[in-house]
């Protein structure tokens, strides 16, 4: 394709809501609420928060602007700013990156079918936690039904991907994501004002700081880049579909409060749901699929709350996985050449396959292990503890250290019309603060503290 021919987001609308669609999915109100609920609570939202201002918003930007520059795919932008270097490495490992997330992350989409279902056969109501829990745990262990979803999901996705950026990724996600954050700012109300909610706010609120240690930083940062669909390549490739007039600065700002936004809004309409009910609140992935149906069965009108906010669960979800499976589209289409469709079933094929694994590792195969986890985790943890921190680590010192920075300046500033207000804070971050700290988080992690017994 050549470059005048890029096809890109039809309007600013579309480009936050693409980019807040792909952010916005089962990482912030399936996998946030439990991270946080497994790691303590407030100090985890603190240290969160933190990584998502100094380390996702310059990274996002860098994405933003190697996308928007390269005018290609993740792998074929790193190639043409730096001609004969070997920083599309970096792009090839988002491609991989995206293979394993959608792994794992297909099969949590299709439980969100499954639970559409569920919902409108009112299977919620007047069930106590205890059922409702067992009900999940039969579902998510079970051998073929979490497939059968699995794959209508994958089917699904790869027909949005195939429609094309503009038709199936744009129009797609434009009503749908304010539709959600109204249906998630009703559950919050519900789920604060039942009995005993209050508890639920102090531990989402109130931080315990004795809870950090260097697991719960580097789970803080992984949640960060997973959330904000950060380190791998994802924003490099909508960064080129943005249209040259559009404001980068105000994208970052606007895609990045909304993602913080709908995670901090999931937690509040879940734990104190979840203190009210006597539900552990570090159980871990089923977490959002036992407490909020519980919190639709005491809800008045909560038949048609529990259906709705599924559908849009499965929406939110189709948003991210849209975009995970552009990456390496993009990818394949652009380098090798192959026809758009024939890549797409593919792909979808191959995706399946990690879908599979991914489901058998939490019934069948639960105990196949590998490094001691089952495939499922060993997606999650491969791709959010190492794979996306390095690889922004990486996207970050080549925005820093690679590019000119008048270059980057023009693209920001895009050629000096509009103002670009913290040029200077932004080459430190990505110079400096986000290499050093990732660095640091992630050796802390694999052991150096160990070593040190920095514990
Ligand atoms: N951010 C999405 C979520 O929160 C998931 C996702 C979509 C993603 N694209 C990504 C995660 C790219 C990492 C990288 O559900």
């Amino acid at each position: 394709m050549s470059e005048k021919e890029r096809i890109s987001f039809g309007s600013k609308l579309g480009v936050v809501a693409a980019a807040a669609g792909s952010a916005v999915g089962l990482g912030n109100i399936w996998r946030f609420p439990y991270e946080l609920g497994q790691y303590g609570g407030g100090a985890f939202l603190v240290i969160y928060l933190l990584c998502v201002l100094l380390l996702g918003m310059p990274v996002m930007m860098s994405e933003f602007v190697i996308g928007r520059m390269g005018q290609a795919n993740t792998a074929g932008s790193f190639r043409k700013l730096a001609p004969g270097k070997k920083w599309w490495i970096v792009g090839l490992m988002g491609v991989l990156a995206s293979f394993l997330i959608l792994g794992f992350y297909i099969v949590v989409a299709g439980w969100t079918l499954e639970y559409v279902v569920q919902a409108v056969g009112d299977r919620f109501s007047g069930r106590e936690t205890a059922t409702l829990a067992k009900v999940f745990a039969d579902f998510s262990t079970d051998t073929f039904r979490p497939l059968l979803w699995m794959a209508l999901f994958t089917i699904l996705t790869g027909g949005v991907v195939y429609a094309g950026v503009k038709n199936g990724i744009e129009k797609s996600t434009k009503f749908l994501m304010p539709l959600l954050l109204l249906i998630i700012i009703a559950l919050g109300v519900r789920s604060v004002t039942l009995p005993g909610g209050a508890e639920g706010l102090r531990f989402l609120f109130q931080p315990d700081f004795s809870k950090i240690n260097s697991s719960v930083i580097l789970s803080a940062m992984g949640q960060a880049f997973f959330s904000l669909s950060l380190g791998m390549g994802c924003m490099i490739t909508y960064g080129s579909y943005i249209s040259k007039k559009n404001n980068l600065q105000h994208t970052v700002v606007e895609v990045t409060v909304l993602d913080t936004l709908i995670a901090v809004l999931a937690s509040i309409a879940i734990f104190p749901a979840v203190f009210s009910l006597g539900i552990n609140p570090a159980q871990g992935p089923e977490l959002v699929f036992i407490t909020l149906p519980n919190v639709f069965a005491h809800m008045p009108g909560g038949y048609f709350w529990a259906i709705l906010f599924f559908v849009l669960l499965a929406v939110a979800a189709l948003t991210s996985t849209i975009s995970l499976l552009e990456v390496i589209v993009a990818y394949v289409v652009e380098e090798f050449g192959f026809k758009r469709h024939r890549v797409i079933a593919l792909v979808s094929v191959a995706v399946l396959f990690l879908g599979l694994l991914s489901s058998f590792s939490l019934g069948i195969w639960s105990d196949v292990k590998i490094f001691g986890m089952g495939f499922f985790t060993l997606f999650d943890n491969a791709t959010s503890k190492i794979l996306m921190p390095v690889g922004g680590l990486f996207i970050a010192v080549f925005v820093g250290w690679s590019l000119d920075k008048n270059a980057i300046l023009n693209e920001m500033s895009n050629e000096g019309k509009i103002k670009v207000g913290y040029f200077r804070l932004f080459m430190f971050l990505v110079r400096y603060l986000a290499p050093i700290g990732i660095g640091l988080i992630i050796i802390n992690q694999l052991g150096f503290g160990k070593l040190l017994s920095l514990e």
